[in-house]
């Protein structure tokens, strides 16, 4: 792959070890976070970023730090336990993988709560591990479905960063990408830039390069005339939250690409595993969107500040794509075609 590792624990098992994705594609830096307010700040300031590497940053994180609670009785160490995972909760809103993978540490807790507290501890670590290589796993089987879906030198369109940097390896929007680079079928691939934060000029187009994927970048508001000149066959994106009625949740501008997708005819493909899918959901009114800050929209990547001060700036980081716009949802139990509520529960009912 790229050789870059995402996410991870350190060998002393003490730190978080994550590669700072903020620096990236001009620096190679990794941090090790020890403190729940360094994962915190890392996850908030999208140090480490998309949504399966979220929510395993955050269980590998809330495992790494309750090891460092004190209590020796359990009535004691939950409590510590659940301010902790609050903590890390309160880093983004939107992507449900942390929260499900939080969630899935807490059950842990309660399964082994007879345990003694040492006994717990080891008990997370374990569900930590089974998380990330949960994730790897579906990684690599949305990228088989998702290759049935494609042909040998088709142009694909991707917006933001839904490879391996998003995840614990492969990617998922980008996992059939790079099964298709291992089996010759020679993509074209356009990463959108993704403003304001640059996934895509700065992540994709850094990991599809550096894995030899033909890739080039284009602005967010050249999708239409690539998709016009004939050179766009399928679009592919990631997912944050998948609605109960298959409304789809990813960064900001994927539903303007699916808009455009759907006038020019082209197949519009939502790619994540089954942790993306909040069945508690129902549509897209109930999926809470992060706002940031102006000074991303402003300020960031420019040398000096670009807007006029004091202007009005609305930045939310994600937008909705309606489900009438979406061909399929690709899981790694299977795809998923309209009607979305029905099949959208069949594939989890799944094995
Ligand atoms: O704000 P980000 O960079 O975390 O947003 C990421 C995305 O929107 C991805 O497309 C999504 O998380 C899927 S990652 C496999």
């Amino acid at each position: 792959m790229i050789g870059l590792e995402t996410v991870r624990l350190d060998d002393e098992e003490q730190a978080l070890v994550i590669v700072d994705q903020t620096q990236l594609p001009g620096r190679e830096v990794y941090l090790h976070l020890r403190t729940p307010e360094e994962i915190r700040e890392a996850i908030y300031h999208l140090k480490v970023r998309g949504a399966p590497a979220i929510g395993v940053a955050a269980a590998y994180g809330l495992a790494l730090c309750a090891r460092r609670i004190t209590a020796e009785k359990f009535g004691e160490f939950y409590p510590a336990f659940c301010r902790l995972k609050e903590l890390l909760a309160s880093s983004r809103p939107t992507a449900v993988n942390l929260f499900t993978a939080l969630n899935r540490m807490d059950d842990c807790v309660q399964r082994f709560q007879q345990e003694k507290v040492e006994k717990i501890k080891h008990h997370l670590r374990e569900e930590a591990e089974a998380i990330r290589n949960e994730d790897a796993a579906a990684c690599r089987r949305i990228g088989e479905w998702g290759l049935s879906l494609l042909k040998p030198g088709m142009g694909l369109l991707t917006h933001c960063n839904a490879g391996h940097l998003a995840v614990s390896e492969y990617g998922t929007a980008l996992a059939p990408v790079y099964l298709g680079q291992e089996r010759g079928y020679h993509f074209q691939v356009f990463a959108d830039e993704t403003r304001p934060l640059l996934q895509g000029a700065r992540l994709t187009a850094f990991e599809l390069q550096k894995a030899g994927v033909e890739v080039t970048l284009i602005c967010d508001n050249m999708a239409s005339a690539v998709m016009k000149q004939g050179k766009v066959q399928a679009v592919l994106v990631g997912c944050d939250r998948i609605a109960a009625n298959g409304d789809v949740a990813n960064k900001i501008g994927t539903s303007g690409v699916a808009v455009l997708a759907k006038y020019y005819g082209i197949p519009f493909y939502v790619l994540g595993p089954v942790s993306t899918i909040d069945f508690a959901c129902p549509d897209a009114l109930h999926i809470p969107i992060e706002e940031r800050s102006p000074e991303e929209v402003t300020e960031k990547w420019y040398t000096r500040r670009m807007a006029p001060e004091g202007i009005n700036v609305y930045n939310p980081a994600f937008d909705v794509t309606d489900h009438s716009l979406i061909t399929a949802i690709v899981t790694e139990k299977g795809i998923c075609y309209p009607p979305f509520d029905r099949s959208l529960q069949l594939v989890c009912s799944r094995q």
